[in-house]
């Protein structure tokens, strides 16, 4: 049964902790006229977490995102700039495009999907790398009403398949190549190749390429598919109508990974993601008028799509696109690209704070950094040396770090510091490695196994209760697999994947995935996937992969890999199937550590067991707890003897 969201006295009539009734509640419709709408919505949420589960949230509105991102900055702002983009090397030349650029380049792009045939509803698959034209092209998808998904520049040929197909994709937006720490990422030959494994299966979706030129390297052209971007632009009108929206209708979708099987499309809608977007983006950051904002994220993934694109623009805000990495050429490339473009807001993954730290500070202090009033971090647990580092060493000691936690299934921030009423302060005691507090309208509570709600300071799963604007609606065509993904391991409630703390004060601590998800210097990839990919080398029998704690990468791969009889277990065949994994997935699932296993741990009922196979990729051996169930007690010893963590 749904059950109208109710932003007000409701909350006291379901018996919670006075912990939750201290927190502060939300009229979310007040919320949603941050953005323009076409037709006002009359109504918030209206959800159910119970079967069959159900989310809508200002249901009866209308809007247009790219008109929110773009043109209603226009009469006032015109001139602002909107994009700062920042080439991978800084000999080349960076660019300011302001909201009338903008508009005027998105409205092309616009034209342009429409003359290859893209209408209202179709999906566009984006395989670009960080360039200004990634964002023209989001942005001209939600003015026609396409879906789009956004596949990582980093992803295999086969991935970018897998996906296409899953979306039957007609039309893929890509570069001739891209660049990155100084090297060319082949980005047209992948398309073709990922092409080419769909035709073999008869799956080719794909009518037209739409190719942008970015290095001007020499490529295959196939002209019945292929056309130059710049050639097609050139031909078509800057105007283009933005196409009325319902508020539900979707916006894009976004390949994640989970426990098991394949990469999921996680389907967001147009209004209350905007809307969430767009506040998280404010309260978080407390973003002012004037100032330069630069998150170092990758529009493939969630925090790209959030956090550079659509919170900041429907913010008016200015947000930086950066092309490269943050050790080419040197280790202090985003500390001259934050006094290059005096930047005040800056927002990374904690990966990358513990490889520069590790750089020492010298190469940090050679910049001055004052343009810096907030620090943000994002992607994974950040350990407190690096919170500390981050504050002391990058910050000066002035600048509050904020963590930030959430997922791609949430579309924006539920847990962090936020910026006071004003947008000037943050708490004074921020704890270096807490998430801290849930934003205002969000209502997460941490449950035993048994589903138990535990109350005060306590430990256990994090769930959340209530339902906010930036959910996900469903798995893109596996209405089933949502439901059972999310709301399956404890009926009423949306389950997040992560282990967390609430201590004394009330501040939220995230422990990290308790699934079988990994994450890889907050990428996110899935055991099921990565053994997927081992085993599809004729020579691998079994493989069962585990995290470890890793350095810099914050978890690290470790796989067990049974061989099939008669294989000879060799260094080289490990750098073969590391090669080939990579090759599969992308680089981002390379393997750190390959272990021959003769057997794997398994119960009787031929289940792998992979609390024994972590603990022993953890190097923690005195704890590896009951082994008798297994049906074959002695591989353990044989895996301990010769694991590779030691
Ligand atoms: C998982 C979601 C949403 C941003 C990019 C990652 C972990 C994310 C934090 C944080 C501790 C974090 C969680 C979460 N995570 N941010 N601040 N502290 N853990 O999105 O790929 O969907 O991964 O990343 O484990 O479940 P994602």
């Amino acid at each position: 049964m749904k059950r109208p969201i109710d932003n007000s006295i409701g909350l006291f009539l379901f018996g919670q902790t006075p912990y939750t009734l201290s927190m502060s509640k939300i009229d979310w419709l007040e919320v949603s006229e941050r953005i323009d709408w076409l037709k006002k919505p009359t109504v918030a949420g209206d959800y159910s977490f119970h079967k069959p589960v159900s989310i809508q949230w200002f249901a009866d509105g209308e809007l247009n995102v790219s008109y929110n991102c773009v043109d209603r900055h226009l009469p006032q702002h015109a001139n602002e700039v909107a994009l700062i983009w920042e080439p991978d090397n800084p000999a080349e030349a960076s660019k300011k495009i302001t909201y009338a650029e903008l508009s005027i380049q998105v409205n092309r792009f616009a034209n342009v999907l429409k003359k290859q045939g893209v209408k209202k509803g179709d999906r566009v698959t984006l395989y670009l790398p960080m360039i200004v034209e990634a964002v023209y092209a989001m942005l001209a998808c939600t003015r026609i009403g396409a879906v789009h998904s956004v596949v990582f520049a980093g992803f295999s040929a086969d991935s970018i398949a897998n996906r296409i197909e899953d979306c039957d994709s007609n039309i893929v937006i890509t570069a001739d190549e891209g660049l990155r720490g100084g090297k060319k990422i082949e980005l047209k030959k992948n398309i073709d190749e990922a092409l080419e494994l769909l035709s073999a299966k008869g799956k080719n979706s794909v009518s037209k390429v739409v190719v942008v030129k970015r290095t001007g390297a020499d490529i295959a052209w196939t002209s019945q598919v292929d056309v130059w971007y710049h050639e097609e632009s050139a031909q078509v009108s800057d105007v283009c109508a933005p196409e009325p929206m319902k508020a539900e209708d979707p916006l894009f979708i976004l390949y994640t990974s989970g426990s098991t099987g394949k990469p999921k499309g996680v389907l967001h809608t147009t209004g209350g993601y905007l809307v969430y977007a767009a506040y998280t983006h404010e309260k978080v950051f407390g973003y002012r008028a004037g100032e330069v904002y630069w998150c170092t994220a990758d529009v493939g993934w969630i925090t790209g799509h959030s956090y550079i694109v659509y919170g900041p623009l429907a913010n008016r805000a200015t947000t930086l696109v950066f092309e490269g990495i943050p050790s080419y050429p040197d280790v202090s490339r985003f500390w001259q690209v934050i006094d290059k473009h005096q930047v005040n807001i800056f927002y990374t993954a904690p990966t990358a704070i513990r490889a520069l730290m590790r750089e020492g500070e010298e190469p940090v202090k050679k910049f001055s950094r004052k343009s810096l009033r907030l620090l943000g971090s994002v992607g994974e647990p950040i350990n407190p040396e690096a919170w500390s580092w981050y504050q002391r060493v990058v910050g000066d000691g002035r600048c509050p770090v904020v963590d930030t936690w959430w997922q791609t299934e949430t579309g924006g921030i539920l847990i962090s510091a936020c910026a006071s009423e004003d947008g000037t302060t943050y708490p004074e005691v921020l704890k270096p490695g807490a998430a801290t507090r849930p934003l205002a309208g969000i209502y997460p509570e941490i449950l035993d196994t048994e589903g138990k709600i535990l109350t005060g300071a306590a430990e256990g799963l994090l769930v959340i209760k209530e339902s906010w604007p930036g959910q996900m609606r469903t798995v893109y065509r596996d209405h089933a697999r949502f439901e059972e993904t999310y709301f399956s391991a404890f009926a009423g409630y949306y389950f997040t994947g992560d282990g967390c703390r609430r201590d004394a004060d009330g501040d939220y601590w995230i422990t990290g995935r308790v699934d079988d998800v990994l994450n890889i210097s907050g990428h996110r990839l899935g055991t099921a996937e990565v053994e997927s990919a081992f085993v599809s080398d004729a020579r691998v029998s079994e493989a069962a992969v585990v995290g470890y704690p890793h350095d810099i990468k914050g978890q690290g791969i470790y796989a067990y890999i049974t061989l099939k009889n008669g294989v000879t277990p060799t260094e080289e065949l490990k750098a073969e199937l590391r090669q080939h994994v990579r090759h599969v997935i992308g680089p981002i699932a390379t393997p750190d550590i390959i272990q021959w296993a003769p057997g794997l741990p398994k119960t009787r009922s031929g289940k792998i067991m992979r609390r024994i196979l972590r603990k022993i990729a953890e190097n923690q051996i005195e704890s590896l707890g009951d082994t008798s169930t297994l049906a074959d007690p002695s591989v353990v010893k044989d895996l301990v003897e010769n694991r590779s963590n030691k």
